[in-house]
């Protein structure tokens, strides 16, 4: 960066670590919209704050009614949400604080790069759910909108979602009941030593 030079703290994640008595993690829910992402996240984010984690989800249709309102759903536009949305989970992760990203986040590129950007500690969950199911669900009524062609760029009907192809964790939405779902990624973070 041209005449931008980094200012060190003298606070650092260690020390936010060890105050919050947790260790980060980055869990990146991807998934089509309504395949039951944030359902999940939220039942797993109460859980970990009743555990006494200190937790943040950021949530697609949520974080667009502010810091990426001015984005819309072309490719590029969603290029952008995502790269603004790992550069928040950064941010967080770096401070010590548990983050959960619930975006449809179709691209696998833009996953990839959220993945080398945070390393090791970013966790990938496909909410894996099949397009008729999420269609017949349709809790915003998006999908009936799509068909009747009222929205141009809807991901599964006109764009691609391109699906994760070693995630850390896959689970089958339209199978698994959503506490099931937040069990099977508490065993996955006991194992790793996460919680
Ligand atoms: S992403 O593709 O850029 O990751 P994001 O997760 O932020 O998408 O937003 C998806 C949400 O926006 C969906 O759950 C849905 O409610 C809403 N939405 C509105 N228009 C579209 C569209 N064209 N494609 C997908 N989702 C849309």
């Amino acid at each position: 960066m041209k005449n931008i030079v980094w200012h060190e703290n003298k606070i650092n994640r260690k020390d936010r670590e060890n105050l919050l008595n947790q260790i980060p993690f980055v869990l990146w829910f991807t998934g089509l919209s309504g395949s039951g992402k944030s359902t999940i996240a939220v039942e797993l984010e109460k859980h970990l704050f009743e555990k006494g984690k200190f937790a943040v989800l950021l949530d697609g249709d949520n974080i667009r009614h502010g810091l990426c309102s001015d984005l819309g759903f072309s490719a590029k536009d969603r290029q952008e949400n995502i790269r603004r949305i790992r550069e928040t989970a950064k941010l967080f992760y770096d401070n010590a604080v548990i983050t959960m990203v619930s975006f449809i986040s179709p691209f696998r590129q833009d996953r990839e790069s959220s993945k080398k950007l945070i390393g090791k500690d970013f966790i990938e969950i496909f909410v894996n759910c099949n397009i008729e199911t999420c269609e017949k669900r349709d809790p915003k009524g998006l999908y009936k909108k799509a068909r009747k062609g009222e929205i141009k760029d809807f991901t599964g009907i006109v764009q691609v979602y391109e699906e994760p192809e070693s995630p850390e964790i896959k689970i089958n939405s339209d199978t698994t009941p959503v506490e099931t779902a937040v069990n099977e990624i508490i065993s996955y973070l006991e194992a790793r030593k996460f919680l």
